[in-house]
């Protein structure tokens, strides 16, 4: 709900827990004033009564109060908008008016000497509140162009407090999303990518308490960027002890470029949450949001997948991907993914990217038979494709050298042999569209693993003209290019992969169907990883393979079937071993384990989920509750002193009900469980477990 001040210039937007509150002083100052539990219009007001604390000496009484910094004035805390434009810096901007419905408020202010309309833009999703800005040059064909330095979506202002804590989550390749808290200082933190893409190195995401939440209570401030480029997030404590947290697309000088009269420039959504339910509590808030307004057909469970890839690599052929269908099948596997190495001449990571159609000594009649093959089985049929890059050694390289991100004199830097492609050349999105409209309509293709394997480096375009605006145009490419094949293709689903874990934001999620968490399939680490992805987004989109022991990929580490079943089991979960390789006895558990994630998928991809001990050296378990249901996972590291692993006390259960579970056969008091707790029983060394429970 969002409620208007008498004077017309104070704003409450309320959601069902929580109030953000602002203020257009008489000055056009728009000052922030609340965020946090919720209040009436009365006390916005009473707070919007107050007077501005007066200046200290060399400070603003604008910094740290202020809804949306620009740069000039007095102001010295990072610009939101930064603008350059007839050899005038900065802007100064002047009240429109607001638009205001029940969920969304819009806010619209003008800069004479710009010609320069700045919407902020205000959504309410239950307690997120997405916010964007909106900047139209409203000059007359001939008047000079604004340039555009930086354009935040949104500055988010916390309250003064004597402590205040950061959570992020950072990583790299094979470790992505590990959840890191520490205090914050005075001064400015900044955390980013400069890479093209979001990146393995954080996840764009912060959380923020005084230091005395804990997973399920405490008051949680957090907020989430929907962009796949380059980004940059400052989080900025002040000497006063508020904070402000102001972020969008774009690092350095990267986002620069030019707005002509007429026209606009939309920017991503900053997203924010206030809780007072803890971590936990923020995490649940935040899937809930991705389920009813991010991820496309959220309420439809994933199926579970099979993918080639850590049992095949580049050496793949029609025959041995029949026999891995037939033993995936034979498991209950429900859809069926090639990876790599189907096409051109894509024997190893040296050549073939970019030519998308089959190599015809390995898909003889190409993919057709074998999609059909895969049909037969029950299953659907999934390709890998990375279309936004070429290997130099590709005919598509050689017909059109000049097709790649490049700069005149200057090396061509490679990594894992391939360079990329402009996707800001129309030639060169008319290309790929042709290449995979037509790959999704000539084989019956049902999914398609979407991946980008290196960073951008050489970021240019010969002769054309400053800015080239190839960094965010980039990003922009790819969204268009899959939402018209979303469009064009409405049964095919996608999957974000960047060498694992390099591409998951709320801007992928919302034309994705599931990102590949992590190259790293090690049951054990990925717990760690899954611990931290699961900090902002849902088991609904978490891929995880059961893969071979000892692990093949990273670490060789020997892990049970159970064990590595249960980890995967906390997600989408997929089977990425050598099938041909498990013996009877094992295909049979598998067999077990698959039927048993298909029982409690529901519950876990759409439940609310809980996390009841974190992982580290003993026990550690989350639980997801799903109206009268219940799972809970858990895996035990290493039993100390051979000692009982402690009972893990449950949450989200009714106090009152009993609980049945089928696989220790008891009941329990739905009061124990949440008190005392449940008793896992594991024990020894990387041990794991499954209980289901239903409410009697
Ligand atoms: C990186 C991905 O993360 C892997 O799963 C696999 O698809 C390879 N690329 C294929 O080159």
């Amino acid at each position: 709900m969002i409620e208007t001040g008498a004077d017309g210039r104070t704003w409450l937007l309320s959601g069902p827990r929580s109030s953000y509150a602002l203020r257009l002083t008489e000055h056009d100052e728009l000052l922030h004033l609340h965020w946090g539990p919720q209040i009436t219009l009365a006390d916005a007001e009473a707070l919007a009564a107050e007077p501005l604390p007066p200046a200290r000496p060399f400070e603003s009484a604008l910094d740290g109060r202020e809804e949306y910094p620009v740069e000039g004035g007095p102001r010295f805390v990072p610009p939101a908008l930064s603008v350059r434009g007839g050899g005038v810096r900065g802007t100064e901007w002047r009240y429109r008016n607001a638009a205001a419905d029940e969920d969304e408020l819009q806010l619209h202010f003008f800069d004479p000497v710009h010609q320069l309309r700045i919407t902020l833009v205000y959504r309410l999703r239950g307690d997120v509140i997405e916010r964007q800005v909106v900047l139209v040059h409203e000059g007359r064909f001939g008047t000079s162009e604004v340039e555009l330095l930086r354009e935040d979506p949104a500055t988010w202002t916390l309250p003064a407090r004597d402590r205040w804590r950061l959570s992020q989550l950072h990583g790299r390749w094979a470790a992505e999303s590990r959840l890191v808290r520490a205090d914050l200082t005075y001064g400015e933190q900044v955390i980013g990518s400069r890479r093209g893409h979001t990146g393995h190195h954080h996840l764009p995401w912060v959380a923020l308490d005084a230091g005395e939440a804990t997973e399920e209570s405490g008051e949680v401030y957090s907020c989430a960027l929907a962009w796949s480029g380059s980004w940059r997030v400052s989080v900025h404590r002040l000497p006063d002890g508020t904070v402000q947290i102001t972020g969008g697309s774009g690092h350095d000088g990267s986002g620069q470029h030019l707005l002509a009269p007429g026209t606009a420039v939309v920017t991503p959504v900053f997203a924010g949450l206030w809780t007072d339910g803890g971590f936990g509590g923020a995490s649940r808030a935040w899937h809930a949001y991705q389920h009813a307004h991010v991820i496309p057909d959220a309420g439809t469970p994933r199926p579970v997948l099979y993918n080639s890839w850590e049992a095949t690599g580049f050496d793949i052929s029609e025959g041995q991907q029949r026999k891995l269908a037939r033993r995936a099948a034979a498991l209950g596997v429900e859809l069926f993914v090639v990876d790599d190495a189907w096409f051109g001449e894509r024997v190893s990571d040296r050549a073939g990217l970019g030519d998308w159609t089959p190599n015809p000594d390995r898909f003889p009649g190409g993919l057709g038979p074998l999609a059909d093959e895969v049909h037969g089985l029950g299953m659907r049929f999934g390709i890998w494709v990375e279309p936004e890059m070429v290997n130099p050694d590709s005919d598509l390289y050689r017909a059109h050298p000049d097709w790649v991100q490049h700069q005149h004199g200057r090396t061509r830097t490679e990594f894992r042999n391939q360079l990329v492609l402009d996707l800001t050349r129309e030639d060169v999105r008319a290309h790929l569209w042709r290449r995979l409209d037509g790959l999704l309509s000539s084989a019956p293709v049902d999914y398609v693993k979407w991946d980008f394997n290196r960073p951008f480096t050489d970021v240019g375009r010969p002769g054309a003209a400053y800015p080239q605006g190839l960094w965010s145009g980039h990003t922009h490419a790819l969204y268009d290019l899959l939402d018209r094949l979303r469009q064009a293709h409405p049964d095919v689903a996608f999957e974000s992969c960047s060498g694992g874990g390099g591409r998951i934001d709320l801007g992928i999620l919302s034309r994705t169907d599931q990102v590949w968490t992590s190259d790293n399939t090690d049951p054990l680490d990925r717990l760690a990883i899954q611990h931290g992805f699961s900090q902002l987004h849902p088991a609904r989109v978490m891929a995880a393979w059961v893969t071979d022991s000892p692990n093949t990929q990273l670490n060789g580490r020997v892990s049970s079937l159970c064990f590595r079943f249960v980890s995967a089991m906390a997600g989408v979960l997929g089977i990425g071993g050598d099938l041909t390789r498990w013996t009877e006895g094992e295909l049979a558990e598998a067999r077990d384990w698959v039927a048993l994630y298909k029982e409690i998928r529901p519950v876990v991809q759409l439940g609310d989920l809980y996390r009841l001990r974190p992982p580290g050296d003993g026990l550690s378990a989350v639980q997801y509750v799903r109206g009268d249901d219940s799972v809970v996972l858990a895996w035990l590291r290493a039993q100390a002193y051979g000692e009982e692993p402690a009972p893990v006390r449950l949450r989200g259960l009714d106090p009152a009900a009993a609980y049945v579970c089928p696989d220790t056969g008891e009941t329990y008091r739905g009061a124990v469980l949440l008190h005392r707790g449940l008793r896992t029983g594991l024990t020894g060394d990387l041990d794991a477990a499954v209980f289901r429970l239903r409410r009697v």
